[in-house]
């Protein structure tokens, strides 16, 4: 769908780092409103067949893409089992999503700003010995609703697809998909078995974003 550039950075969209960087996450941005055309495109889910391929990189920059376009936009760490919004975004990582799920904070004092206006982030929270049970839980489908309808568009870090269940959990509560693959280091059947994952719980695959191209 869209070839990411070469940053070093997880943030390339809001410095001027490289001008080709920020226009590649426009592009996927732009892709994605047509490949959502006439379908509710709110909730956005990132992810990948294997590790370190770049979710929270792409997540990351298509959401400051959004809030540069003046949408009003929520990036959730929904990567409970190694979070890193919370250095990407330098904060506290003591109320995220796990705490607003099991009742030990709201979501409006767990939502936190960023230097970068109509960005606003949603940590992990409490690492949890059950991440799918709690990424699958109604509250989490509650929540999600609630929260849209503040935000434009909520993007979903997540963890690699093969690894574990919960990007296809967060997949059935997401209007989207954008898959990130590191070119040369994902095979096609790796894609084509998340595509299948996908596909098994009808979530909407997007399209794929070659990253580290
Ligand atoms: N397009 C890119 N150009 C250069 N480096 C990149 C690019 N995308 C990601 N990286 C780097 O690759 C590493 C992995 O990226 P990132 O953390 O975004 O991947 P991930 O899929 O979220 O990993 P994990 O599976 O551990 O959550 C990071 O050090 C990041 O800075
Ligand atoms: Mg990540």
């Amino acid at each position: 769908m869209t070839r990411a550039m070469s940053s070093g950075t997880y943030l390339v969209a809001n410095k001027n780092a490289t001008a080709d960087a920020s226009e590649s996450y426009r592009t996927l941005r732009t892709n994605i409103r047509f490949s959502t055309m006439g379908r509710s495109s709110k909730v956005l889910l990132v992810t990948s067949a294997s590790g370190q391929e770049g979710k929270t990189t792409t997540a990351t920059n298509l959401a400051v893409s959004y809030a540069q376009e003046n949408k009003k936009v929520l990036l959730i760490d929904g990567d409970l089992r190694s979070p890193s919004l919370q250095e990407v975004f330098p904060r506290s990582n003591k109320k995220g999503l796990t705490d607003i799920l099991s009742g030990q904070s709201q979501w409006e004092e767990a939502v936190s700003t960023t230097a970068i206006s109509n960005l606003f982030v949603l940590t992990a929270g409490t690492v949890p010995p059950n991440p799918s049970e709690i990424l699958g839980s109604d509250q989490m489908q509650q929540l999600l609703n609630q929260m849209s309808v503040y935000y434009d568009v909520i993007l979903i870090d997540s963890p690699a697809a093969l690894d574990v269940s919960d990007a296809q959990i967060l997949g059935t509560m997401s209007d989207g998909v954008v898959l990130v693959a590191h070119q040369g280091k994902v095979t096609k059947d790796q894609l084509k078995r998340v595509k299948r994952s996908m596909e098994h719980v009808n979530a909407h695959i997007l399209g794929v974003v070659l990253n580290k191209a």
